[in-house]
């Protein structure tokens, strides 16, 4: 196996003693890779999510991010800059209400002078998309630019791993459509790597890998075209497959179609029009 940026083995976590809220979790994330993370309410993506970064202290097991030990007190410092977060709720997660002077938080916090603080926030921010809106109201913009400038302020301190919990829940579909490119576009200029935890199978559907968790525990992980098309597994994990599998698995069943499903709209439709 080649470099791992995430290497966990075995974390167990719990929130208050006596439960299992993580349940030994193994995985390995390669350099550059996108990995969805699915799973039902409660399963323990969050949790996960929140080791990556340090905001939660290793209890059990071992984790390394980007080399970093978070079992190494002095890591925490190194593990934040390495692993930026993007939140569920867009409101939720600014220091300031001015843009530029959130999107330079970060870089300032990890002690970047300020001429370069703001060089990178410029930077960031045209990455996202938005140039030039430094002066700007963050509660002015729409939820959807939001979540770009929250991962502006991400880009800005240059991680290695960008994880993003639910990022799109809470926004509409042209402003999840402009964070997915964004983010893509970071994963392709920066080489960063992208754990994505979403409930949109179509979403996941677009990942090189989808990890499933199930009750604090990875239940499978594997190629899209692979996991998403198990309904067992899925079902029992309290998921369903994305929609193109789902009208696959029907025409299947109606013996309209045969073959392997497709887990993307367009190979669901270049499967129909062969
Ligand atoms: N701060 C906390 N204090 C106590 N228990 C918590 C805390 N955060 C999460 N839990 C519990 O830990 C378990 C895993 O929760 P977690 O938030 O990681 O799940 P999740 O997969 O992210 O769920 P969701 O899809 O709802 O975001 C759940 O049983 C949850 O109730
Ligand atoms: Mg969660």
């Amino acid at each position: 196996m080649g470099e791992k940026i995430v290497e966990a083995r075995g974390v167990c976590h719990a929130y208050v003693p006596g439960r299992q809220d993580l349940r030994g979790v193994s995985l390995d994330v390669a350099p550059g890779e996108l990995v969805a993370i699915v799973g039902e309410n409660g399963s323990g993506k969050t949790t996960l999510a929140r080791h990556l970064n340090a905001l939660i202290t290793l209890q059990a097991g071992a984790l390394s991010v980007a080399g970093l030990d978070a079992a190494d007190p002095e890591a925490l410092w190194g593990l934040r800059r390495a692993c930026g977060m993007v939140f569920q709720n867009p409101e939720n997660q600014f220091v300031s209400s001015v843009v530029g002077e959130d999107v330079a938080f970060g870089p300032l916090n990890f002690g970047m002078s300020e001429k370069d603080a703001r060089a990178a926030a410029a930077a960031a921010l045209g990455a996202v998309g938005l140039p030039g809106f430094e002066r700007r109201d963050v509660h002015a913009l729409s939820g959807g630019q939001q979540q770009r400038v929250a991962l502006a302020g991400v880009l800005a301190s240059g991680p290695e791993v960008i994880v993003l919990d639910e990022a799109t829940s809470m926004i509409d579909p042209q402003g999840r459509d402009e964070l997915v490119r964004a983010v893509l576009r970071a994963r392709a200029e920066r080489g960063a790597t992208v754990i994505w935890i979403t409930h949109d199978m179509e979403l996941a559907a677009r990942a090189d890998r989808v990890v499933v968790m199930r009750a604090g525990e990875v239940a499978a992980a594997g190629a899209p075209e692979d996991v998403l098309v198990d309904e067992a597994l899925l079902a029992s994990a309290g998921l369903e497959p994305p929609m193109p599998a789902r009208v696959w698995a029907e025409l299947v069943r109606l013996g309209a179609a045969s073959g392997p499903a497709s887990v993307t709209v367009e190979g669901l439709v270049s499967a129909l029009c062969a």
